[in-house]
């Protein structure tokens, strides 16, 4: 298996995985987070070149929301189902700051990411930013979601 790669700074890592995440920064400018203020932006990069992007949609119903990569991953599906996902970023900056701050995929989006991964038999690298401020490269959902509920198991 592919192994995480840790660097310390964004410029550390690889010229494509920047480019996503800088995407996945733009996005992140139109996140619906009122609630929250917690604003997140995410990119997903398509076997055909495509970027799709997605951000936080809250709702004053708190768990009709949904996070930044799940917008991102159903819209990429919606718009090109035949295309495979190869990565995606995910980032996060909290309203009023300049900064990213870090934010790593929630259970329900490792969930989906994994369902994403088996469906179409290879699998996306997922590039966030640790709570140590250090940036991951992790080279599949499987290895963020070990022992996860796959439909093997139905
Ligand atoms: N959120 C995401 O969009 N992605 C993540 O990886 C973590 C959390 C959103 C959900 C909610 O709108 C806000 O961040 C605070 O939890």
């Amino acid at each position: 298996m592919k192994e995480f790669i840790i660097v310390n700074h964004i410029s550390d890592l690889d010229i494509g995985a920047q480019e996503l995440v800088m995407k996945a920064r733009e996005a992140l400018a139109h996140a619906y987070a009122p609630y929250s203020n917690f604003m997140v932006g995410s990119a997903a990069l398509l076997d055909d070149g495509s970027v799709i992007t997605g951000m936080n949609q809250e709702n004053a119903a708190y768990p009709s929301g949904l996070c930044a990569e799940r917008v991102a991953l159903f819209s990429a599906y919606a718009l090109y189902p035949h295309v495979k996902i190869i990565k995606i970023a995910v980032t996060a900056q909290k309203r009023g700051e300049s900064e990213l701050t870090p934010a790593t995929c929630c259970g329900e989006c490792r969930q989906v990411l994994l369902e994403f991964e088996n469906r179409q038999k290879a699998p996306i690298e997922i590039i966030m930013q640790s709570q140590q401020h250090q940036w991951i490269k992790a080279p599949s959902a499987l290895s963020l979601l070990p022992f996860g509920f796959t439909n093997d198991s139905l």
